[in-house]
């Protein structure tokens, strides 16, 4: 064969395999592994964010509300619900034929003071806070019986050595808190999935936390369908063996693992501790902001790199994994770029600002093509 026609041949091969690999999307990828998800805001629901419409429209099989179904959102006072941007996401999910999230019932953050409070700003009664807690789950999972596929019932009830965080709702109900918003989901929704969510659970002490958290549960007859591992990631937290065991930790008590919020850092940590709680208020400093411009051609290597090792490894436990879900869909979309410090530029998805596919997208489509 000369040398023209063998160029011209490769030249074919190699648009016709980018032509197979640009069709190929995150849902189709997986599709006979897990869901993928991606969290989305109300821009993007509304139409506004038309980019980002189109993105979720074609890559994900699966939805959660960013913010939308939070009780300060949802249940600002203590008669006014406002469902009017959560019933949007519902029926967009439903439009598209999605596996539609619930997030969050139970949390210590997002929720208004007056819930835990009583007329004159004290602390309400066990019984009061019970009281409220059933209220809003029965009108929130209620008002979406059967259209709802899962909940994240409880958000972070957990410290990092394991131990019950010491939130109102512990503090007040006590340590069965968690149960009654089980139990609460449950009466309002048999059908619906039934999930602890929670982040760090990959390290070791909170994880104990966690088995024994679920196994109290489970023992009490509480349907738990789930844990949700967060997945907010840094390039080297939490190393391929702290995740793997933590989802075989999960498993081997019988249930589901969903990663649910997943974002990779490529940041300068703000704590020593990956994933601690950090200030909030740390100053943005140039040092803690490196990639204003664009992210150097290593760094995205490594981040595509990073990605393909996690999804290699959620691949291999896609008998226990049910759902992958992205917190946000294009880079710009993300929380990270204002937490924990404000106003940073980080690059923690698959799609870029211009919600062009990164070469994290292509890593992640290429594990699952080489099963
Ligand atoms: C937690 C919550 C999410 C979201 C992220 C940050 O992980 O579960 O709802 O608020 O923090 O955006």
């Amino acid at each position: 064969m000369n040398k023209t026609l063998r160029s011209v041949i490769a030249a074919a091969l190699a648009s016709w395999s980018f032509v197979l690999f640009a069709q190929t999307t995150l849902k189709d990828a997986f599709k006979n592994s897990f869901l993928v998800g991606a969290a989305v805001n109300r821009a993007q629901i509304s139409g506004e964010d038309s980019r980002g419409i189109k993105l979720i429209e074609s890559q994900f099989n699966s939805i959660t509300p960013e913010n939308m179904l939070k009780w300060t959102l949802v249940h600002p006072q203590p008669n006014v619900f406002d469902f009017r941007a959560a019933d949007g996401y519902v029926e967009f999910g439903e439009r598209h034929r999605m596996v539609v999230i619930g997030h969050t019932l139970i949390w210590h953050k997002q929720t208004p003071n007056w819930v835990f409070e009583d007329e004159k700003g004290n602390p309400v009664t066990r019984d009061l806070l019970l009281k409220r807690m059933r209220d809003h789950i029965h009108t929130v999972v209620g008002r979406y019986q059967g259209r709802i596929h899962g909940w994240d019932v409880v958000n972070e009830a957990l410290n990092e050595d394991g131990t019950m965080r010491q939130s109102p709702w512990m503090t007040i109900i006590g340590a069965d808190y968690v149960e009654k918003a089980f139990q609460f989901a449950h009466e309002a929704d048999p059908k619906a999935e039934l999930y602890y969510n929670d982040y760090s659970l990959e390290n070791e002490a909170k994880r104990k936390g966690a088995v024994a958290l679920l196994n109290k549960l489970m023992k009490a007859g509480i349907p738990v369908t789930a844990v949700g591992l967060q997945g907010h990631d840094t390039l080297d937290w939490p190393t391929p063996q702290q995740q793997d065991e933590s989802i075989v930790a999960f498993e081997k008590l019988g249930v589901n693992v969903n990663i649910t919020e997943l974002d990779i850092t490529v940041l300068p940590r703000v704590t020593k501790e990956p994933a601690a709680e950090p200030n909030p208020n740390a100053e943005n400093t140039p040092a803690l902001n490196p990639y204003p411009n664009g992210l150097p051609d290593s760094v995205q290597q490594a981040l595509a790199k990073r990605y393909a090792d996690l999804f290699a490894l959620f691949l291999k436990h896609q008998k226990a994994i049910r759902r992958v879900t992205f917190w946000g869909v294009t880079d710009a979309d993300s929380w990270r770029n204002n937490w924990p410090v404000r106003g940073r530029t980080d690059y923690p998805l698959l799609f870029d600002r211009r919600g062009v596919e990164k070469p994290a997208f292509e890593a992640v489509i290429r594990t699952a093509q080489a099963k």
